[in-house]
């Protein structure tokens, strides 16, 4: 049986939990602990990398601390320490990295450096103990990924986004719009009271074949069409909000349609498994979209609880658990990087 400690910091929640993983390959979360950064940000419109990091290092102990004492565990009888070491702002980054070698020099443990990604691909693993492959979307605030996932370390990018992250569409749109952020669940509320046709905002790519987006022509279209009628009543930020979650829902399908049909026809005698991960994978109209999009294609929709969705530590933790099953650890020289694609995870980096 394997315990493992799982820390994150890559954005703006700083979490840590304690995950176990029985022999049979079965994950339980024993304890899952997110201090959220919301109101430090609150008043810049978007997280500000310096204030995280600092966030980061004031909270990091008392949640590592919450999440042991939650799990009934001490630092003697974890496995090892697993945290984010990329992709995200690196200031955060090297306060979870840091800490996590910190604790495992001490303890004599195992490190596991963890690439978020990787965490968000195969948290599905843990909660629904879903087999390889699988296809996945990954739509957050720093990514909007195809991900053809066929291992542990075994990762195909089959698209990705040429501009703005979705998240990061949605966000753009709530601060153009004067609404909160993070801007994915202020414009869902909002979309939910209003117009989604009176607004013909463009659908960027949709004709095309390839499994890229780009969601910045959709952004300075939000912009003219709110421009047009300025200033703005509540009805219209919220026709505005609901004609830009249709066109991102209808982009987001066509897409997916797309994808699922290539792993079809790449996998003639494979179930065919479609797992949405990432914070936007919160947003209800296109969870119901892709649900529609998969139930077509006979496909099935996979999608981690809200929670788990967005950043938190026991898809860290699990992503650790899973990494050690296959004996893949770090050493302590293993960088933090700001920039780390999924693709390049190989399950043996140092021994
Ligand atoms: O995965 P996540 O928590 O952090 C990253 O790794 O980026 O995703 C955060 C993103 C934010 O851009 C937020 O606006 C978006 O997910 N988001 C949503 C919803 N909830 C969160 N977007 C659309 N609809 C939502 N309900
Ligand atoms: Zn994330």
């Amino acid at each position: 049986m394997t315990l493992i400690l799982g820390i994150e910091t890559s954005c703006d929640e700083t979490a840590a939990a304690v995950v176990r993983r029985h022999e049979d390959g079965r994950g339980e979360i024993l304890s899952n602990i997110v201090r959220s950064q919301l109101s430090e940000h609150a008043d810049f419109g978007g997280v500000v990398p310096e204030l995280a990091a600092r966030a980061h290092v004031v909270h990091l102990d008392r949640i590592i601390k919450a999440a042991l004492d939650g799990a009934g565990t001490k630092l003697d009888d974890l496995s090892a320490i697993a945290a984010t070491a990329g992709p995200g702002l690196i200031g955060g980054v090297l306060v979870g990295l840091t800490t996590a070698k910190a604790i495992a020099a001490a303890r004599a443990k195992p490190l596991i450096a963890v690439n978020h990604l990787e965490a968000h691909a195969l948290t599905v693993r843990l909660t629904h103990g879903v087999g390889f492959p699988y296809l996945m979307l990954l739509v957050s605030g720093g990514h909007s990924q195809f991900v053809l996932v066929e291992g542990v370390g075994r990762y195909t990018v089959w698209g990705t986004t040429i501009d703005d992250a979705l998240g990061e569409a949605f966000d753009k749109a709530a601060k153009l719009l004067g609404l909160g952020y993070p801007g994915g669940p202020e414009v869902e509320k909002w979309a939910q009271k209003g117009d989604s046709r009176r607004f013909d905002l463009p659908r960027p790519l949709l004709k095309e074949k390839r499994l890229d987006f780009s969601f910045s022509g959709l952004k300075t279209a939000l912009r003219l069409a709110a421009e047009s009628v300025a200033p703005v009543s509540d009805k219209d930020i919220a026709d505005l909000c609901a004609s830009f979650q249709g066109a991102v829902t209808d982009i987001v399908s066509a897409r997916s349609a797309a994808a699922l049909s290539r792993f079809a026809t790449e996998n003639p005698n494979t179930q065919l498994r479609f797992v949405v991960a990432g914070g936007v994978a919160a947003n209800r109209a296109i969870g119901a979209a892709l649900q529609a999009v998969t139930d077509a294609a006979g496909a099935e929709l996979i999608v981690p609880p809200p929670v788990l969705c967005t950043d938190n530590g026991a898809m860290v933790a699990w992503a650790g658990a899973e990494r050690y099953a296959l004996g893949a650890f770090d050493g302590f020289d293993v960088a933090a990087r700001p920039r780390w694609p999924l693709e390049e995870t190989p399950l043996m980096r140092t021994a």
